[in-house]
């Protein structure tokens, strides 16, 4: 419901604030795109309008533009239209990720899948997908990307039990728990917005009781992949540059440092940035 967001989402989907110059989840749809995955299906909610209308295209609006001779525009505009072949699928009532995960089944079929969530940008020059779904390709079953957090943030993310794998190209992991307190954390990984998925955690998801917050937790069906005949479960650590757009703090963080390596804004915002932080001068 987009609450930590408001009253700028009250209207609005989150998904649709804008990073700069684009909605966020245009970022996670160009990654996916980059990552060579180009069915993507969003699963949306009442409200979400806006993110259809989006990625569809505006034929006045390019006519407009086409007269006005505007093409650096225009591309923009119908860049979000061609990214890839994008389907919706409402997720009725919002009873957890879990659920909405299992709003996909019939359309995933019986193949591996990638889950974005639209709250973690990652940048194009850290590849996580591609990376990910070579490790699904080698051991099967499900790869989760974790990143280490320290101890006071556990409660913000599923945390992963693991070990080393032999090759050490991934670690495997024996369990998850789903915002532990700093006590009950299995470890400082934590689970960040991305994963791919074998199909059968559709049947798992399907037994998934309510769990942590009353909803129905993905990290708990992993959980029991983990340590079920249709695992293993595999984590990747992402040590690469991840923006969260999730809480106005991060938000704000995510798009200052994306503004300042962008080559149009940059140079002149990372100089504008450098005098707004610097002290005065003693005196002044
Ligand atoms: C979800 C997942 C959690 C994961 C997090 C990553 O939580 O349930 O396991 O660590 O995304 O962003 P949410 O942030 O949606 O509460």
């Amino acid at each position: 419901m987009g609450t930590r967001f408001l009253p700028a989402s009250k209207a609005v989907p989150k998904e649709m604030l804008p990073v700069i110059d684009k909605p966020a989840i245009q970022y996670v749809v160009e990654e996916a795109a980059a990552s060579g995955i180009l069915d993507v299906l969003m699963i949306t909610g009442r409200n979400k309008r806006p993110l259809e209308d989006h990625f569809d295209r505006n034929p006045e609006l390019e006519e407009v533009l086409q007269r006005k001779g505007d093409r650096a525009r225009l591309a923009g505009v119908e860049a979000a239209s061609v990214l890839a072949d994008i389907h919706y699928v409402r997720q009725r009532e919002a009873l957890g990720l879990g659920h909405a995960v299992l709003c996909a089944a019939s359309h995933v079929g019986d193949e591996p899948f990638a889950v974005l969530l639209g709250d973690d940008l990652i940048d194009p020059r850290d590849p996580l997908l591609t990376h990910m779904a070579r490790i699904q390709h080698k051991y099967g079953g499900s790869v989760v990307a974790l990143m280490e957090v320290p101890p006071d943030r556990t409660h913000l993310y599923g945390c992963a039990d693991v070990r080393p794998t032999a090759a050490g190209d991934a670690l495997r992991i024996t369990g998850l728990v789903e915002k532990p307190a700093p006590s009950e954390a299995p470890s400082s990984y934590a689970v960040i917005g991305r994963y791919v998925l074998s199909p059968e955690i559709f049947g798992l998801l399907r037994s998934t009781e309510p769990g942590r917050g009353g909803e129905i937790q993905l990290t708990d069906a992993l959980d029991e992949q983990a340590s079920h005949s249709s695992g293993p479960v595999h984590g990747v650590v992402f040590t690469g540059r991840r923006y969260d757009t999730g809480d106005r703090l991060s938000y704000l963080k995510a798009t200052v440092r994306l503004a300042c390596e962008r080559d149009d804004l940059g140079p002149e915002f990372r100089a504008w940035l450098g005098e707004l932080v610097q002290p005065a001068p003693v005196g002044t």
